[in-house]
């Protein structure tokens, strides 16, 4: 029997010019076009998260199954899954995809998860944000070696965004 083809594990995230992702558990910059874009590319697909991130938004976002990895045998958080491991959210979000029919897992963060799933990861869809703020989360840097990018695309500013930001795309090279 032919095996099942795997969905591909995509990153989304945006990192300001110094690798700064997040400061004191939230994120640095207002970018309401560049969220309403994350809630499109996520729509639909499971999507991993760490227990940090998970609290600084305080909830399950709609419309999509929100998959929590965290130690904490007691954590508990009505709406979402939980896994124990990025082995384990993987495995999960894996047969979550597969039940839900989408070829996609998303891995939204935050700096210790991308951390942990970057060698597992197949494209990362990338918002490069014009700032170069102090904070506590960074993104890890990607080796050139690994990654190719395949697109590169400068929005027009919304008018409540606070400054530029360039979407680019990397697949595994
Ligand atoms: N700019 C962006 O695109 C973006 C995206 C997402 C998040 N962020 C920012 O990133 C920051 C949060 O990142 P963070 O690194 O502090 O936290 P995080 O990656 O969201 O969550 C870390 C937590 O995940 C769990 N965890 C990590 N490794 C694990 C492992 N091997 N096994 C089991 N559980 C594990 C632990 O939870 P327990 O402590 O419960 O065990 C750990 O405390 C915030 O500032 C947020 O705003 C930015």
């Amino acid at each position: 029997m032919r095996k099942k083809p795997m969905a591909k594990i995509v990153f989304i995230v945006a990192v300001a010019r110094n690798g700064v992702i997040g400061s004191a558990g939230e994120l640095p910059w207002r970018l309401p076009s560049d969220l309403r874009r994350f809630r499109a590319t996520t729509w639909g697909r499971p999507m991993i998260m760490g227990r940090r991130t998970f609290e600084s938004i305080g909830k399950p976002l709609p419309g999509r199954e929100t998959i929590v990895v965290t130690r904490d045998p007691a954590f508990d958080a009505a709406g979402v899954l939980v896994a124990r491991s990025p082995d384990a959210a993987l495995d999960l979000a894996q047969a979550r995809a597969t039940a839900m029919g989408v070829d996609e897992v998303m891995v939204v963060g935050g700096s210790e998860i991308y951390a942990a799933m970057l060698p597992n990861a197949d494209r990362i869809v990338l918002t490069e944000v014009e700032l170069t703020p102090p904070g506590d989360a960074t993104f890890p840097p990607l080796d050139p070696a690994d990654w190719k990018e395949v697109s590169r695309e400068t929005p027009d500013r919304g008018p409540k965004d606070e400054v530029e930001y360039t979407i680019r795309i990397f697949e595994r090279a």
